[in-house]
């Protein structure tokens, strides 16, 4: 008996140690017992891992690539992205017992996925002489979660927004480690990239089957979203329109990221 997609996506969840985070689930997972609808408001983390108030995380901008001490800590806050990832994907599957099972399976796949981006991150960090921990980490997607109300809301913010934001700033900041000759670190960037793609396909392919027929995916987008939730966080300082060719972008969607500003 290998257990069940929601005994995995627990021990994810509320695991305390970062062993946790990482172990993959067998390939074999049942998903007949999904349990009650489990919306859980804190992950188990280590003490040194523990969410922070945004004041007390200092992560530094594009232009700290070029310092190799500002460049560790931009590691370190990318880390804390995909672990927050690979939680709220688990998080997900308890959370929708009820969604299809192409959706859970989605899920399941990308949270493994996201274990991967954790552990690329985790490794090159080791490389460079930095434990995850070392400095403090916010609890930034978390603190959204009241955005992932339902499973056409959480592919909304997480897929459509927050990551795909991250496919403009994985560029950016491969861009950046290239230009001062960290290849390595690059590489990793660029994979994340690639693979986040996907991601965003997937919250495409979803939208499409849980909008309104009557919207257009644009519309439903936009509607699923709630303040501070905005068009301006689906994109990076810079925005590559290149980076979502074939994603299911139509132009007005992709004309309304060209304009958004953050300020
Ligand atoms: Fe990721
Ligand atoms: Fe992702």
């Amino acid at each position: 008996v290998t257990g069940s997609v929601r005994e995995h996506a627990l021990s994810v969840v509320t695991g305390c140690a970062l062993a946790d985070k990482l172990r993959s689930a067998p390939s074999d997972l049942d998903d007949m017992d999904r349990g009650p609808v489990l919306r859980l408001e804190a992950p188990g983390r280590p003490d040194d891992l523990a969410p922070q108030p945004a004041s007390v995380v200092k992560a530094p901008p594009l232009q700290g690539m070029a310092d190799p001490a500002q460049r560790l800590r931009i590691l370190h806050a990318f880390a804390n992205h995909e672990l927050q990832a690979v939680e709220l994907f688990a998080w997900a599957l308890l959370a929708f017992p009820d969604a299809p099972d192409e959706f859970r399976a989605g899920l399941l796949s990308t949270l493994s996925d996201e274990q991967r981006h954790l552990s690329l991150y985790l490794n090159r960090l080791e490389q460079l002489g930095v434990s995850f921990g070392r400095w403090p980490v916010s609890g930034y997607f978390w603190n959204k979660r009241e955005h992932f109300s339902t499973p056409l809301r959480f592919v909304c913010s997480m897929c459509l927004t927050f990551e795909s934001a991250n496919l403009d700033h994985t560029l950016d900041f491969a861009l950046a480690a290239e230009r001062v000759g960290d290849d390595e670190t690059a590489a990793i960037l660029r994979q994340v990239h690639v693979e986040e793609r996907a991601h965003v396909a997937f919250g495409m392919r979803w939208l499409a089957a849980f909008k309104q027929p009557t919207e257009t995916l644009l519309q439903a987008w936009l509607g699923a979203l709630a303040w501070p939730l905005r068009p301006a966080l689906a994109r990076g300082r810079e925005f590559h329109a290149g980076a979502r060719k074939g994603l299911g972008f139509d132009e007005e969607w992709l004309a309304l990221l060209a304009d958004a500003r953050r300020s």
